[in-house]
Formats: structure tokens, sequence, C-alpha cells
């Protein structure tokens, strides 16, 4: 039996969480494994509740279990709470309590929803994109941070730092993940202006001298970011900083189509690991039955393939959703001419039912 601790978080994240308990529960029973679903709160139900966006108990509850499913945290009712309140920092508070420093956003266009991206068809049919992005250092976590008042101006800064041991410990991730891919590897930084990515182009190189197999390219951030509608499938394995990560990986997801169909794994090198869609909790479709719970379900499956090592089940569910597009279901953010217009839990029943 794995243990599972769920925190599904605002807005639309419970119900795209339930239909990914709804296809594991399936797989499991497929399987023949037990999946244990413990349920917690984060973001902004947490705060109403204890006052905190990410309570200890629900720390505590996630360092003792097997696996963490995430949904998605935020709410514009909670914009006007006190930067250390916001739902936001709960999710970068768990990241850095589970040390999730490696976090795998894979984009991959399948056959089925070339004609779902706003790019041509051409340009994204076959795409498969694995990109690493490190989570738990940059400017996201770098200090000296904040606003003050300088000269009787207000100032705001933030400090982009990595150090050479964070740097080498994503690097590692990213060759080994090239290793099993095609074995090209693309770094991103922006090393023609900014020093902090000078120190990840140098170790990044010296560390790719332990994997001579593998084909090393670097490109700059806002080259990168042209190149992924240009040509994108130039890419194979991306790997770059926090805050580059989290732009690149929001662009990539165009290229499938849609938000809602991203998944990604954040791992450590040690204990658990977290699986979570890239996508927000979008609070404006609360409770419509209408946001795509495919990112979530794939997140699931990913948690089944690099936590439980359950690789045969992780396809059934890639085959399980590709075979529901095929047969023409659509939510809406994919929804295109003469394809079925379906809810969320449709998607979700429609999907375990294939399993
Ligand atoms: C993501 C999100 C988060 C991030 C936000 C919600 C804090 O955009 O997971 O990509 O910036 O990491
Ligand atoms: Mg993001």
């Amino acid at each position: 039996m794995y243990n599972i601790t769920v925190v599904a978080g605002d807005g639309t994240g419970p119900e795209v969480m339930a239909e990914a308990k709804k296809v594991l529960n399936k797989t499991g029973d497929v399987f023949g494994k037990k999946f244990q679903f413990n349920d917690y709160l984060i973001g902004g139900i947490a705060y109403e509740k204890f006052g905190t966006p990410l309570p200890d108990v629900t720390i505590k509850a996630a360092k003792d279990s097997d696996a963490v499913m995430l949904g998605a945290v935020g709410d514009w009712k909670y914009d006007t709470l006190p930067p250390e309140v916001r739902p936001e920092r709960a999710l970068l508070g768990i990241r850095k309590e589970l040390n999730l420093f490696a976090n795998l956003r894979p984009a991959i266009v399948w056959e089925e929803l070339v004609s779902s991206s706003p790019l041509k068809p051409e340009i994204v049919s076959g795409v498969d994109i694995m990109i690493i992005r490190e989570l738990t250092g940059d400017v996201y976590f770098g200090e000296p941070k904040g606003v003050e008042i300088r000269n009787g101006k207000k100032v705001g800064f933030n400090n982009m730092i990595y150090t050479e041991d964070e740097i080498r410990r994503i690097a590692h991730v990213a060759f080994k993940t090239a290793m099993v891919r095609d074995k090209k590897l693309c770094s991103v930084d922006k090393a023609n202006v900014l020093d902090v990515s000078r120190l990840w182009r140098e170790i990044v190189i010296e560390v790719s001298k332990e994997y001579p197999e593998v084909e090393l390219s670097h490109m700059y951030v806002d080259a990168a970011s042209m190149q992924l509608v240009r040509a994108p499938k130039q890419f194979s394995t991306i790997v770059t900083g926090n805050i580059f990560g989290d732009i690149l990986s929001d662009e990539a997801s165009m290229l499938a189509g849609s938000l809602g169909l991203l998944p990604s794994a954040s791992l450590s090198d040690t204990g658990v690991s977290l699986y979570e869609p890239i996508h927000g909790s979008a609070p404006d479709l609360t409770g419509q039955d209408v946001v795509n719970p495919i990112a979530t379900i794939l997140s699931g499956a990913m948690m089944l393939k690099y936590s439980f090592k359950m690789d045969e089940a992780y396809t059934k569910i890639e085959n399980a959703i590709k075979d529901v597009l095929k047969e023409g279901y659509r939510t809406k953010d994919i929804m295109s001419e003469g394809k079925i217009l379906v809810g969320t839990k449709k998607m979700g029943d429609l999907i375990a039912s294939k399993i």
C-alpha cells in the first residue's frame, strides 16, 4: 500500500484532483496496488482554517508519506494578504521543506491534439521536450530581498543566486535524464549578462565531462523563448534555473495546446517527491465542471513512474488519455470543431474507463 498525501488546494484544484484519484484508484485495481489518499490543506483554504497557507500538519504528513499530490493554490480573494501568508508562499514552502530541487516538466504534443495548438501543425507535430527546472534556488529564494526606502524612494529587490553545488546537482539530474532520452541537452541561461549564469554555464560544462555521450548545447533564455515557438523540435531535454524554467514551461504548454495538459514531477534526492499540474487554480472557473483534469491525471501517472516504479501503469494511463482524445472527447480548453465537449468529471470517467 502506498500512502499519498493529497493537497488539492484552492480554486479548481479539488476538482481536477478528484479525477486524478479516480483514475489512480482504477489503475491500482488493475495493477494490484492500493493507494491510500490522505487529504490535507494547503494554500488559501489552509490560511482560512489555520492562519497560515502551509500548516505544520501538512508538512509533517507530506514528509511521512510515500508521495505528495498537489492540485493548485491561489485565488484573487487572497491577493491582498501580506506576502508571507499568500497561498503561493505555501507552494514555495513545501518545495523547500521537501527539498524538491528538480522539477520535471514534460511538454509532449499528442498527435490527437496537434490542431489544438495555436501554432502551425507542422511546427508542433512530434514535439517531445523535457524541461528540467531547478526549483529551490534562484531569485525565488535568494536573500537579501524586500522593499525598502532608500533616499526617500521605495526600492524593490531580489537576489538571483546559485551555489555551485545547487547547479551541479540539477545538472546531474539533467544529464541522467538526457541519457535515457536522446542524449541531447540544452542548458538555458543568460550568461551574456548575468554573473550567476556564467557560473551556471561553467558548472554545467564541468559536469558534462562525466557524460561524454550527451551532446550539450547552451542557449540564452531570450533566444530559447523565441526558438521554442519557431522550431520547438530542435529541443529534447532542457535544463534551466528556477525563474527561466517557470517562464519557459508556461510557454511550452502552448505547444501542446493548453496549460491543462502539462503535468510535473518535483523530485528530491532524498525522501518524498511531489506531483502537480503546471497550471494554476483558475478560481474564475471553480465549480463549473469545465477545467481539464488531464494535467493532474498525468501528474498522478508520473508519480506511479517516478515514485513507485510502475512504468507500465504510467503508459497505461497515457494510452487511456490518448484513446479518449482519439474518440473525439474534449474539455473546453482543447475543444475544436466536430469534437465532443465534455466536463471535468466526464473526462475523468472516460479516462478511468479505459484503464
Ligand atoms: C509554477 C507556478 C508557481 C511558480 C507560482 C504559483 C508560485 O507558476 O509552478 O510554475 O512560480 O513556481
Ligand atoms: Mg509557473
